[in-house]
């Protein structure tokens, strides 16, 4: 069925079934994405409304938001290239909920066990204590939910008759599925994906599912507890000057260095514990980085170490010390792998983070232990989390467009292999990109395979650093945009993975472009049929 024959999403409610534009808006967006769209389907009457959704008719539903506070469930702020600032502008007058949920980093990125709406209001409903737990948010958010969680000591609501509880608790995730009930998998391989001459060190990563009982679908992700960098634990333990085996509930202060605590970037209570022991100016610096100033111009980069060896000389109690920082966090990666290709086995494409400030190269955690520091047979604790909104479409012969620049290629190459193995006969489109041809193709030969095949009907490719101007995805998406037109108005879904920051955004508007170009369509008309694309479920993201 052809695009321009399909019902508008905005019909699928009826205009007197009883709901705010909001409500009503929101639900065509749901049933849009439940029923794919592909029958046909015209408005619900009341009738069919209320038989779907309990409540409908007799108003039940309608006005009220789940905690009870009269929201409407609007999120402006819902946007992870907003700053800080404007989205807290954006939730002014709104129930401290919803602020809270405008203070995180609005990925929904699965990182801190929950979506960025359920976090707040586990938090606001005091079901969540941890207030650190939004990664792509940061320092920046944990001060921000810390002062309005002040708020919510100081005015504490109604309690409303009966409140949802948070989804990690609603629905406790069996071993292995959740960050909360991690197993141990076993770490099989690494192989660089770059050749010589990149500069980018990008890994395909293997561990071993057997005998777990794990298993995942393509579209989930794979998050994993890393350790620490033994080299910078032991720097920071001489920082310190106090013994490794310093006794601390039970462990030894080096092995609680090593995997209980995050060692960037250094906490706000560090500063603070930091200020109790050291007088004058150093004082007064100190409590300012507490306070999230930044005296000297060097916030950004105080790791743990560089915030000790700034404040050289203060010898903190190693148990003090510890409770002043976060905790180390999980790190997710996009399943690269199929369980049908791959049985037992799931592969990631890691891009290991490693950058110079000053005489000292910064390690990312996470994707450095992936990188180098796991031996081979080494147990990690691992989990999967299931994807949101992010997978193959339901027929296997609705063609899929894929986006991903850069480890963005992951899910990509899972659903390539999910749809080979089950023969799917649905066209296949992959836009590939990163800096050079000769040394960042990742998966070159496979991808030719894949081609040869028949498998992988088309592929884009984007070098960004082979000409003198810059060559993205999104350039050879709207060189391509009459054939990528078309194949939207036949029912593509459309994929992007990767960069959240700028590349995200840069390919929706690619899109929104080629939509209006090749579409017929005014600037206006391609926004809304891209949001409707989205609500449809057409258009799914899984960024970082
Ligand atoms: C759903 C999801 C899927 C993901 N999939 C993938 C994937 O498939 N592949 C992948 O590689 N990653 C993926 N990520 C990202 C991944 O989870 C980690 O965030 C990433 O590997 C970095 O983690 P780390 O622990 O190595 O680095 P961290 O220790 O967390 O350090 C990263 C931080 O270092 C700083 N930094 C990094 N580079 C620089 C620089 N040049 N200059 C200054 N500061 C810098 C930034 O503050 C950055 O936030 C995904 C994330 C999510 C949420
Ligand atoms: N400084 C950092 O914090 C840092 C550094 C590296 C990666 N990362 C993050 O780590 C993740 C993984 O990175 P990666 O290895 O997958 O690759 P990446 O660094 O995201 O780069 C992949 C390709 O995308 C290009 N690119 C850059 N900006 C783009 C844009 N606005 N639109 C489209 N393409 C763009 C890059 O080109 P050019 O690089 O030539 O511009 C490169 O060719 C990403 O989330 C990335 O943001 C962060």
């Amino acid at each position: 069925m052809s695009l321009t024959t399909r019902p508008p999403v905005a019909t699928l409610i009826a205009e007197n079934a009883p709901f705010t534009p909001e409500q009503r808006e929101w639900l065509n967006g749901f049933f849009a994405g439940l029923l794919s769209l592909d029958g046909g389907i015209t408005a619900l009457s009341p009738a069919e409304a209320a038989a779907l959704i309990p409540g409908a008719l007799d108003g039940s539903l309608a006005p009220k938001s789940p905690l009870g506070d009269g929201d409407d469930g609007a999120a402006p702020w819902h946007d992870q290239t907003l700053p800080l600032g404007e989205r807290m502008k954006l939730a002014d007058g709104r129930p401290l909920r919803r602020r809270m949920m405008a203070a995180m980093g609005q990925q929904d990125c699965g990182q801190c066990g929950y979506n960025c709406q359920d976090y707040s209001d586990a938090i606001f409903l005091k079901k969540e204590e941890r207030l650190n737990l939004c990664v792509p948010g940061g320092k920046e958010t944990a001060r921000m939910l810390k002062q309005l969680y002040e708020e919510l000591d100081r005015a504490p609501p109604a309690a409303p008759a009966s409140v949802p509880a948070a989804p990690a608790e609603s629905a406790p995730a069996g071993p292995g599925r959740s960050r909360n009930h991690p197993i141990e998998t076993t770490f099989l391989s690494r192989a660089r994906l770059n050749k010589q001459g990149s500069q980018k060190e990008t890994w395909h990563i293997e561990f071993d599912l057997r005998g777990t009982g794990l298993d995942y679908c393509v579209g989930d992700s794979f998050g994993l507890f890393p350790t620490n960098d033994p080299e910078l634990v032991d720097a920071v333990i001489r920082t310190i000057d106090a013994p490794g085996d310093f006794p601390i509930g039970g462990r030894t202060l080096r092995d609680v260095l090593l995997d209980g605590v995050s060692l960037a970037p250094a906490p706000d209570m560090l500063f603070q514990l930091i200020s109790y022991l050291t007088g004058g100016e150093r004082r007064r610096k100190a409590q300012a980085l507490a306070a999230g100033e930044d005296p000297d111009g060097d916030a950004q980069v105080l790791d743990v170490l560089a915030a000790m060896e700034k404040f050289s000389g203060v010898r903190p109690d190693p148990e003090a010390f510890i409770e002043a920082l976060d905790p180390l966090q999980p790190r997710l990666y996009s399943i690269a792998s199929s369980p049908r290709t791959n049985p037992g086995r799931v592969a990631l494409t890691v891009d290991a983070v490693r950058y110079a400030v000053g005489r000292r190269t910064r390690l990312g955690v996470a994707s450095t232990f992936l990188a180098g520091r796991l031996a081979p047979r080494a147990k990690v604790k691992t989990y999967v989390q299931k994807a949101q909104g992010f997978g193959l479409p339901a027929d296997p012969s609705t063609p899929i467009i894929m986006i991903g620049p850069g480890t963005g290629i992951a899910p990509f190459r899972a659903f390539l292999h999910e749809r080979m193995a089950t023969k799917a006969p649905g066209r296949n489109w992959l836009f590939f990109g990163h800096q050079h041809n000769k040394y960042d193709f990742f998966y070159e030969d496979e991808l030719a395979g894949m081609k040869a095949a028949g498998v992988l009907t088309r592929l884009t490719l984007a070098w960004s650093r082979d000409s003198e101007q810059k060559i993205y995805v999104q350039h050879r998406m709207r060189e391509v945009g009459r054939d990528l037109w078309a194949w939207v108005a036949d029912g593509a879904h459309v994929y992007v993975c990767g960069d959240a920051k700028h590349m995200a955004k840069d390919v929706e508007c690619a899109l929104v472009d080629v939509v209006a170009t090749c579409g017929a369509r005014s600037t206006d008309q391609a926004i809304a049929f891209v949001a409707d694309l989205k609500k449809a479920g057409r258009y799914q993201a899984d960024v970082y």
